[in-house]
């Protein structure tokens, strides 16, 4: 149960944390967005979440016979969740491909729906999410990418193992 806590806790959300400052190094304008209204923050966090899919899908058993999207589903068929996918569902989003740090009714996947296994740790890594943005941007006077982002090779974890950057402080 510990390292289930550790781990699920620990690689989902700094892979948030570091897709969100790789997507606002490529999206600067929306950078500036948060610097301008830090108030802006918690509603970006909800987009950083969406934007980054840190857990790719997951695998669960169907426990009764359903119609899914037209498709038959049988008690103890095996369902994979893609999330990623989900969360760039052109039916639920506007412009999906996107990234809005502004973007309002952002109802993503991210941490499952609907289900009784919904993340144990949603709002403690909205948290830790949140206050890493708040207490780093109004540090920046400015941050640049200082090279290569190579990603972990998984069909599981979204991860990215390193995002070097150079900053100067404000
Ligand atoms: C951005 C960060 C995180 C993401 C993207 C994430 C994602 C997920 C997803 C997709 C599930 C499965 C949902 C389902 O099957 O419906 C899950 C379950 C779970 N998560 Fe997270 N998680 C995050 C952070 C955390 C944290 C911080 C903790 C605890 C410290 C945590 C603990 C758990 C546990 C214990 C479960 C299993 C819940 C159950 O089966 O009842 N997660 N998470």
């Amino acid at each position: 149960m510990c390292l289930l806590l550790v781990v699920a806790g620990n690689e989902t959300t700094r892979h948030t944390i570091t897709h969100s400052m790789l997507a606002l190094l490529q999206h600067p304008e929306q950078l500036a967005r948060l610097k301008d209204d830090p108030s802006l923050i918690p509603t970006a966090v909800e987009e950083f979440l969406r934007w980054a899919s840190p857990v790719y899908h997951f695998r669960r058993t169907a426990t009764r016979d359903v119609e899914l999207g037209g498709k038959q589903i049988k008690e103890g068929d095996k369902v994979v969740m893609w999330f990623a996918s989900g969360n760039r569902d052109e039916k639920v989003f506007g412009d999906p491909y996107d990234f809005d740090v502004a973007r309002q009714d952002n109802d993503h996947v991210t941490f499952g729906k609907g289900s009784p296994h919904l993340c144990l740790g949603n709002l403690l890594a909205r948290t830790e999410i949140r206050i890493m943005f708040e207490e780093l941007i109004p540090r920046l006077a400015d941050i640049r990418l200082a090279g290569d982002v190579p990603r972990v090779r998984s069909n599981f974890v979204n991860g990215i193992k390193k995002l070097p950057v150079e900053v100067t402080l404000a």
